[in-house]
């Protein structure tokens, strides 16, 4: 599945449950959590099941976090539908692993299927510095998101453009998504929505690092995140100029264009080379 950007869309608001679907997000998250006041937390949790029997999507449910008195009454409803549509739930504050191992125990229990994935949400100290035991305690998890805004409060750290005080953290999360052999992880919101030059300053670097997409809250996000997240054109054209190449010479290491290749250059052009082809018959698909 090819996934760059994953769009939060609060559960209790229907209008934009239904906008979201016309959306070019890779993954739309329905949020049962942060976006949801108390009073309307029931009400969220009926409008959600409503739309994953009724969307076309490829769709993840925030629950609220194990801690709080709506987790349970969120699983089992979501279990209870036995939905097609649900590809994760994304499990906010997660902590420890054992956090997740007893969601998946409950969803085990409750017959969720082994394909229904957990999306760990890493927003505190605890969970960045568990981040490889969390990345490591259950197949259902397939990759980590970060989440900068709770992780900010919880250290006490002051968030800027430059995002340096997240450094640490995203690099962290890096490491432990690739030592636990995840997919590449998935990068924060960007809150300022209408500021498209600093999303796209910032996915650029997060890309950098090592992410593999990004959260976004608004439509205007989604288009700006998915062209970061897939190989430019150069990259493509070096990519196929480079298996050309091999498949030609079979060479382990030769120059191209006065710059050395060898083995994880090649593995790399191979994958960007997939990931293309990926992408041309989504885009068919969707034509
Ligand atoms: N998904 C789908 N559609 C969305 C959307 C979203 N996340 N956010 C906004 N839209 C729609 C609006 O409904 C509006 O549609 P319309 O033109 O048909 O009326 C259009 O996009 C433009 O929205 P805009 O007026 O610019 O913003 P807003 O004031 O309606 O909403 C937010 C701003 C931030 C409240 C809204 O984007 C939102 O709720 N985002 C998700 C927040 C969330 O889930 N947070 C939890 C995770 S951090
Ligand atoms: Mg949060």
């Amino acid at each position: 599945m090819l996934v760059r950007s994953f769009l939060f869309v609060p559960g209790n608001n229907e209008k934009v449950i239904a906008k979201a679907e016309q959306l070019p997000a890779d993954v739309i998250i329905y949020d049962l959590e942060d976006a949801v006041a108390p009073d309307q937390k029931a009400d969220a949790r009926e409008r959600v099941c409503n739309a994953l029997s009724a969307t076309a999507k490829s769709v993840i449910v925030r629950v609220n976090s194990m801690e709080t008195p709506y987790f349970l009454e969120d699983i089992h409803a979501i279990a209870n539908l036995k939905a097609d549509t649900l590809t994760a739930i994304m499990l906010p504050k997660t902590n420890r692993n054992t956090d997740v191992v007893a969601l998946d125990l409950l969803l085990n229990s409750l017959g969720v299927p082994a394909n229904v994935g957990i999306l760990p949400l890493l927003e505190t100290a605890l969970g960045v510095q568990n981040a490889f035991e969390i990345g490591s305690s259950s197949d259902r998890v397939k990759r980590l998101a970060f989440g900068s805004v709770d992780f900010g409060l919880d250290i006490g750290a002051t968030l800027t453009a430059e995002g340096t005080e997240l450094l640490y953290a995203r690099s962290r999360i890096v490491l432990a998504s690739r030592a636990a052999e995840l997919e590449k992880p998935i990068d924060t919101v960007f809150v300022d929505f209408r500021d498209t030059e600093g999303l796209e300053k910032e996915a650029l670097m997060v890309k950098g690092l090592g992410f593999g997409g990004k959260l976004a809250i608004h439509p205007m996000q989604v288009d700006c995140i998915n062209a970061i997240f897939q190989p430019t054109q150069a990259e493509k054209d070096q990519a196929a100029e480079i298996m050309a190449y091999v498949e030609e010479h079979g060479a382990a290491v030769f120059q191209l264009n006065g710059k050395m290749v060898d083995e994880p250059i090649i593995k790399r052009a191979r994958q960007i080379c997939e990931l293309a082809e990926m992408l041309d018959s989504k885009q068919q698909g969707e034509n």
